[in-house]
């Protein structure tokens, strides 16, 4: 069943909305070669709980995921585990991944950063699965379709040749971090749940470079690409306003 916000759940959902983008712009600044994955971890704990959140994702699942944020380098496409043997370096790139709690009702976005100098296809990669997003966006209207968001999605990544992955989706959000709708990142116009006021869902393009394939890998969380090609992600939280659509995470 989708659930629809009121104005003053909505409100909730901007104030922790905010707190994710916060984070993620504190983490980017950490970014660089030398640091690693579990220190990122570690400022974006700090800054959700000295608001007075909690991070969505610690020990969420089965096996509980044990950190704050995903962070996924290169080939991992989403749900890397921070670790302090996972040190940066100067060519990667690292997804960041973020759903924080606030008064209830959650935020969750990602982005993916370059760490020093990152090869030209690689770079048109983060940016153009960015773009992929907003193609997405611009179809997140009242009277939509999920569908009709999946679909713009899907053409953008596509007409690069890129693989979108198929396995995992975007997802409705508010008192949890992951409710109905479904939000694929492929699909057909006119197909899936219809766009209403107080809809509250993630559009999260998760692009590879190569094929769509991904793998699991033995820690049960991280997911990688299946030809060990680089994967990009770019998500933000998406409330529908009587103003209209709105990112709360940016
Ligand atoms: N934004 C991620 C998602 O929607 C958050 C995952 S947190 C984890 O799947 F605990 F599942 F890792
Ligand atoms: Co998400």
């Amino acid at each position: 069943m989708i659930e629809l916000l009121s104005s003053d759940e909505i409100e909730k959902m901007k104030a922790a909305g905010k707190l994710v983008a916060k984070v993620l712009e504190e983490v980017e600044k950490a970014v660089k070669p030398g640091v690693t994955t579990k220190e990122l971890d570690q400022i974006a704990y700090d800054i959700i709980v000295g608001a007075g959140g909690r991070p969505s994702c610690l020990n969420y699942g089965n096996p509980p995921f044990p950190a704050t944020i995903c962070a996924s380098v290169n080939d991992e496409v989403v749900h890397g585990i921070p670790s302090t043997t996972r040190v940066l370096k100067d060519g990667d790139i690292i997804t960041v991944d973020v759903v924080a709690e606030l008064d209830g009702f959650n935020g969750d976005a990602a982005r993916t950063f370059c760490v020093g100098n990152v090869d030209e296809d690689t770079k048109l990669l983060i940016e153009r699965t960015k773009e992929a997003f907003f193609k997405g966006f611009e179809q997140c209207k009242v009277g939509n379709r999920i569908g009709d968001v999946s679909y713009a999605v899907q053409q953008h990544a596509e007409s690069f040749g890129y693989g979108v992955v198929r396995v995992l989706t975007g997802h409705g959000i508010g008192r949890e971090m992951h409710m109905d709708p479904d939000v694929p990142n492929y699909g057909k116009p006119g197909r899936g749940a219809r766009i209403k006021e107080g809809m509250a869902f993630c559009v999260e393009p998760m692009i590879n470079r190569g094929t769509y394939n991904v793998e699991l890998l033995d820690d049960e969380w991280t997911i990688v690409t299946a030809d060990g090609k680089p994967s990009a992600h770019y998500e933000n939280t998406i409330v529908m306003t009587a103003d209209g659509p709105i990112m709360t995470t940016i």
